[in-house]
């Protein structure tokens, strides 16, 4: 069958997102989004521009808004403290499934992992030097969007930066994933919901012109190859 990705299918609800997942499957999946990030989202960009810099001035604090599994947050915590640079990274998701996974594999990483949502950041008065998310815009609504726009915004310190990573949606970008996880589907990938999920996700993204359209003031979109986009904000410095 073929699929039309000329609009947002926005619709369609994601296997992980079902409070009533098969939560073997769900944790195989938080457990597999470590390759799948290391292939498609590849974090190592924004911790070389937006993180390292920031870090090598002085410690830094960095929130994952929507971290699911938490290995890019440990990957960032992992390479800070290899570079001896003093940071201090918070994983926060809005589902608690997550969040004991996340925190239950640490592996000595020591990133603080929190159920919350940001609004709940904003609250408690907490300011961070870099806030990012990966692959989280396309599960929102456009009120939880804009709210998640609004509340990362205020989260940032002078001088500091959100990025909100996310798929870009293309026929390329489907196929790809189509083809690539469809010879692991039976077995790295087999027991969790990365090719299904993955396939709605794509569907649910956003091309940088449609994410231009519903940005803010004061937000730029970039695309990025392969299949990637970047909504970001940077805080003046004070
Ligand atoms: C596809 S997963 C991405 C996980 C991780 N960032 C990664 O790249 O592997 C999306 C995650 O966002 C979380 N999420 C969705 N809406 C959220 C919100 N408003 N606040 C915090 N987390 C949210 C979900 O619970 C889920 O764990």
């Amino acid at each position: 069958m073929k699929i039309d990705l000329s609009a947002r299918a926005p619709e369609l609800v994601e296997l992980m997102d079902d409070p009533d997942a098969d939560l073997a499957m769900l944790e195989r999946t938080y457990d597999r989004f470590r390759l799948v990030n290391a292939a498609v989202a590849r974090p190592g960009l924004l911790l070389r521009r937006d993180i390292l810099s920031r870090a090598r001035r002085g410690p830094v604090r960095i929130l994952d808004v929507g971290a699911g599994g938490g290995d890019v947050s440990r990957m960032i915590a992992r390479r800070l403290r290899r570079d001896g640079l003093a940071a201090e990274v918070t994983a926060l998701d809005a589902d608690e499934r997550a969040v004991h996974w996340a925190e239950a594999n640490d592996g000595g990483a020591g990133v603080r992992y929190r159920r919350a949502l940001a609004a709940d950041l904003v609250a408690d008065g907490e300011r961070y030097d870099v806030v990012f998310s990966n692959h989280v815009l396309h599960h929102l609504t456009d009120a939880e969007r804009q709210e998640v726009l609004e509340d990362t915004r205020r989260l940032v310190n002078p001088g500091g930066v959100v990025v909100h990573r996310d798929i870009a949606r293309s026929t390329a970008a489907y196929a790809l994933f189509d083809l690539g996880t469809r010879a692991l589907a039976s077995s790295f990938l087999r027991g969790s919901f990365i090719r299904v999920d993955g396939l709605l996700s794509i569907r649910r993204s956003y091309t940088p012109r449609e994410l231009r359209a519903v940005a803010p003031p004061g937000w730029t979109v970039r695309g990025a190859l392969p299949a990637r986009l970047e909504l970001r904000w940077e805080e003046p410095a004070g």
